[in-house]
């Protein structure tokens, strides 16, 4: 089965409005590669810049949060059909930094995958082990519990991205062995949850310390179907020549 290559870029709580719009504009001058799929996870307050940027590109918008209530009373959060209404066709569901700085347990994150889908948004499901559950021999095991938590309510997973935790914004990759043994495990759970067919047409894409450097050799495995790039999705420069690597 062949897999459409899948970039994604989470700006995480970098840039403003003026650094946006130059963003899109590159990406409108220079695009991407035919053969990619692109998108871009900016912080809610640039969202609809982001989105009106990219109209007309091959470049979507994607949340970077999504809360599983479509409104209330809850201060900070943003719900999807605010992300709709933004452009978004996209939300982050389980970033690790979620799950550390606001306590995201696994079971909430499955229940935002299920309100992304609720709203016609793609939730992209974000996993990974830290530095010591890697350590003790446990990666598997906090895979398959974060991936089953994620798919209980059976939203459809349309991209999943494996991101140890010890290789976000640390500069130390996972060695493209290492990420192809994670991304073979996290395709059979998929598959033991939705069935192999199924399984075998989603996208797993690596997060961690991706750079212009590492990208070929990563995405030459045979389970890794693209990228979500923190750092160096900041410059399009860096991101485009990630987004080439893959075509
Ligand atoms: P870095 O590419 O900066 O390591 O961040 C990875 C990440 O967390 C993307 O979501």
């Amino acid at each position: 089965m062949t897999r459409r290559p899948l970039i994604g870029g989470n700006w995480k709580m970098h840039l403003l409005r003026a650094d946006a719009e130059a963003f899109c504009r590159h990406v409108q001058e220079h695009g991407a590669h035919p053969a990619a799929e692109c998108v871009l996870f900016p912080s809610a307050p640039l969202l609809a810049t982001v989105a009106r940027g990219l109209a007309g590109s091959d470049f979507a918008c994607g949340g970077q949060d999504i809360h599983p209530d479509d409104k209330g009373a809850h201060t900070g959060d943003v719900s999807g059909p605010q992300l709709v209404d933004a452009g978004c066709s996209w939300a982050l569901c389980g970033h690790s930094e979620r799950r550390q700085d606001h306590r995201e347990s696994d079971q909430l994150i499955g229940e935002k995958a299920l309100a992304a889908e609720r709203n016609g948004l793609k939730p992209m499901i974000c996993i990974g082990e830290t530095a010591d559950e890697r350590k003790s021999g446990a990666t598997f095991e906090v895979l398959d519990r974060q991936l089953n938590a994620a798919l209980a309510g059976r939203p459809e997973p349309f991209a999943l991205a494996y991101e140890p935790i010890w290789a976000i914004g640390t500069g130390e990759t996972a060695t493209p062995e290492i990420a192809q043994k994670a991304h073979a495990r996290i395709r059979d759970t998929l598959a033991d949850l939705i069935g192999s067919e199924a399984a075998s047409s989603k996208r797993i894409l690596y997060g961690g310390s991706v750079n212009p450097d590492n990208a070929a050799e990563l995405i030459a495995q045979p389970d890794l179907d693209g990228f979500l790039v923190g750092g160096a999705s900041l410059d399009p420069e860096r991101f485009l020549a990630i987004v080439r690597c893959c075509g």
